[in-house]
Parts: structure tokens; C-alpha cells; sequence
């Protein structure tokens, strides 16, 4: 069922706050609210290497419990008045978001919002089993995250039951239910997965996927990252370009994390995320909103904003919108360009509980 408030047009949700908030709210590096990152779940059936290694998180990992993380109509609630504050473009994540049980209901109420940009990143796995329900609900496309073909390399980074046959199952089954354009992550690790970057671009050449290859990063304190882990986007795209020459695209909007290729011959598109080697923080319009509610205002932040306790102290939509506003107001993160330097924050919080 959908509460009938969630067909409230955007125009009007905009005038609502349009007297809390500026006509276009921005940071203290003017950047704009564009996207909203919403982890559903900090959970995952997968244990990747690089993300949530076995040893830190076994069987004695605390996880959040039922109670503690928002519920469908919360999240609603808040995204209903994010749109109300800008944000054009909502991702869920997780963990892995298809842990979460009955997605679908999910989707179904945000995409009442009218013109949202509603997708998902997920590792595939279960995709296969709910591509159809989430299409039909109204998820609009989805990105899917495979480092490796072969089966060997892919079920050692992932650490998980799950074979690369599964993944290409979901992609399959997403493309088939009408959930493309299709983009597929690959992250690259040097010396355990960069060999696999050709093979990768040679499968999904003519495929109408979007392949990416993202620079691996030191986001949270457990993957132990070094610079020489990180196989810079330049030699990335000289090693394609060498098989298959390669043409720049221009970015489809100026915050968009991916720089964009396409093959010479027509094969397809293709990018990489350079957000080690050519930080793109200048332009990020993005805010996380974690399971439980805490809003990050930055992928390495190391600190939330506690939104949970305002929407469960049932304060109106125009003071949640108020609140919201002033917290990116505040705004001044630019990790990425400050890595490496004695102002970077040390404490980060981990992917698996941002999404990425
Ligand atoms: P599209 O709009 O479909 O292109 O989605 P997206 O690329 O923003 O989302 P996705 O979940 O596929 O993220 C791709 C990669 O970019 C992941 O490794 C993310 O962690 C990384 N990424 C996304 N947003 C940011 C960001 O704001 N900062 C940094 N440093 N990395 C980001
Ligand atoms: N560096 C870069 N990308 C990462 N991802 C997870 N951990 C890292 C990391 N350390 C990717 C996932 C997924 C996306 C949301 O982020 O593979 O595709
Ligand atoms: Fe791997 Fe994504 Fe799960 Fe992290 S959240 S362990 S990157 S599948
Ligand atoms: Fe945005 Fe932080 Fe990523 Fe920079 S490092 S692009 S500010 S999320």
C-alpha cells in the first residue's frame, strides 16, 4: 500500500521548503544537493577482500539490528523532502541492498516521487531472482559489481558462495527486464585482479553495457590499502586502448564520478572512476544517508549527522528540511583532493556501511 502523501508533486514539495532552504542549496565550495546515496543495510552476502575481509567480519560482527536501521516509510519521508531540497538522483545501497527484505516495497514508494533518477548498486547475486519485481516496481536501472571473469580470481576477491555465472545471470536477467542502461564496476587491484581488465573489456564490448573500472580506494580502516595497490585510470585506459583504440566522451553531468570512453569501432562505452589519481570532490553533489539514519556528508567522513533521532521526535517535514539544509550548508569535504595530507581525516567510516 502507498500512503497517498507520497503523490505530493515536486514542485509543491519544493515551495514547502523553499523558505527554509536558498534557492539552490549549496555547500561552503558552492556545490549543489544532487544525490542521495541511501544504504538500506549493512549487511552482505558477499565478504570481498577489500571491503569486508572475513577476519573483521565473521560471525561475532555486530550488524544492526531491525530496530535500529530506518523503515520504508522513514526513508520515504526523508527522501520526499531531500527532492524537496534538490536531490534529483536517489542510489540505493548497502552493504548489499537485495539483503533487505521486500526491496521491492521499497522502490515501489520512492519512485512515487515524481522525476527522480532511482537505480541501485548491487553484487549481483540475487539479481537474477528479483530483476523482474524491482523493474515492475519502478527502479528505473541498476549497476552491477564484477572484478574478474574468470571463476577462480572472481570467488577469491569476493569470498563468497556465489560464482561469476551468478553475476552474469543477474546482468542478464536485469537487461532482460528493461533495467539499462547497464553499468558494471569492476574495482582494480594490482597483482590480484588487473589481468582480468582485458578479458572484462572484451566480454561486454557489443554487450550495451557501460563497463567501469574504479581505482581502488582507502575508503574505511580494514583493507589495508597502499598506493601501489592502485592501478592508475591513465595505464587502464592505455592497456584497452592498445587492443581496441579509444575516444573521450564527454561527462553526462559535470558530477558525474565517471570519466567516459567509447571503443573506435562502435563496440560500446566504456569509463573509468580516477577518484585516487584525478579527485573530482570539486564537483560532488552527493550526501549519504547510512541504514540507521546518519547522514555522511563525504565517503570518508568520519563522523554521521544523527537524522534518525530528529524523524523519531516527530518534528515536521519543514524543520527535517531545515536541519538537512544546514548540515550541507556546513559542508566543506574534499577528501579525495586532500589525501595524502596532514588535514585528510584519518577515522573513516567503512564502504560496506556507506555503499560506496
Ligand atoms: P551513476 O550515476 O550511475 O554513474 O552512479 P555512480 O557511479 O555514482 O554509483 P556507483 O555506486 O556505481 O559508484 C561507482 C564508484 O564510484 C564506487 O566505487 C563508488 O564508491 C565511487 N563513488 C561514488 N560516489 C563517490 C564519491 O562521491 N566520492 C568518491 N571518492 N567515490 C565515489
Ligand atoms: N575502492 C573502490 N571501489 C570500491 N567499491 C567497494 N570498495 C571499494 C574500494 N575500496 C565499489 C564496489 C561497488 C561500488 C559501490 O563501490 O565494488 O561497485
Ligand atoms: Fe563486496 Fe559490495 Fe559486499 Fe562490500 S558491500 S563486501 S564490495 S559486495
Ligand atoms: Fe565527494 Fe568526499 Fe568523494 Fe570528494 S572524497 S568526491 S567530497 S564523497
Amino acid at each position: 500500500m502507498i500512503a497517498t502523501e507520497t503523490r505530493i508533486p515536486l514542485s509543491a514539495l519544493r515551495r514547502n521548503t523553499a523558505a527554509l532552504a536558498d534557492p539552490v542549496l549549496t555547500d561552503r565550495l558552492g556545490r549543489p544537493l544532487r544525490d542521495l546515496r541511501i544504504s538500506v543495510t549493512d549487511r552482505c552476502n558477499f565478504r570481498c577482500s577489500y571491503c569486508m575481509p572475513r577476519d573483521k567480519f565473521g560471525r561475532e560482527h555486530a550488524f544492526l539490528s531491525h530496530t535500529e536501521i530506518l523503515r520504508y516509510e522513514e526513508i520515504t519521508r526523508l527522501a520526499k523532502v531531500f527532492a524537496g531540497l534538490g536531490v534529483e538522483k536517489i542510489r540505493l545501497t548497502g552493504g548489499e541492498p537485495l539483503m533487505r527484505k521486500h526491496l521491492d516495497r521499497l522502490v515501489s514508494m520512492l519512485a512515487e516521487i515524481p522525476g527522480l533518477d532511482l537505480t541501485l548498486t548491487t553484487n549481483g547475486a540475487l539479481l537474477a531472482r528479483h530483476a523482474a519485481t524491482l523493474k515492475a516496481a519502478g527502479l528505473r536501472r541498476v549497476t552491477v559489481s564484477l572484478d574478474a571473469l574468470d571463476d577462480a580470481v572472481f570467488r577469491r576477491m569476493s569470498d563468497a558462495g556465489c560464482g561469476v555465472n551468478e553475476v552474469l545471470a543477474g546482468i542478464d536477467a536485469a537487461a532482460a527486464a528493461g533495467l539499462g542502461p547497464i553499468k558494471i564496476n569492476m574495482v582494480v587491484r594490482r597483482g590480484v585482479n588487473d589481468q582480468e581488465i582485458l578479458p572484462l573489456a572484451r566480454r561486454f564490448r557489443h554487450s550495451g553495457h557501460i563497463l567501469r573500472f574504479i581505482e581502488y580506494m582507502d575508503v574505511g580502516s580494514s583493507n589495508g590499502w597502499r598506493m601501489d595497490d592502485v592501478v592508475p585510470a591513465r595505464e587502464i585506459l592505455a592497456r584497452i586502448a592498445a587492443e581496441h583504440p579509444l575516444e573521450a566522451l564527454d561527462r553526462d553531468t559535470p558530477g558525474e564520478v565517471a570519466e567516459r570512453w567509447r571503443y573506435a569501432d562502435g563496440a560500446g562505452e566504456i569509463g573509468v572512476i580516477a577518484s585516487v589519481t584525478q579527485a573530482f570532490c570539486k564537483d560532488c553533489t552527493r550526501l549519504r544517508l547510512s541504514p540507521e539514519g546518519k547522514l555522511f556528508t563525504c565517503l570518508f567522513a568520519s563522523q554521521g549527522h544523527d537524522l534518525r533521532a530528529l524523524l523519531r521526535e516527530e518534528r515536521d517535514d519543514a524543520a527535517l528540511a531545515g536541519w538537512i539544509s544546514s548540515v550541507w550548508r556546513e559542508r566543506g569535504d574534499r577528501y579525495s583532493e586532500l589525501r595524502g595530507t596532514a588535514q585528510a581525516p584519518t577515522q573513516k567510516i567503512e564502504m560496506s556501511y556507506i555503499g560506496g
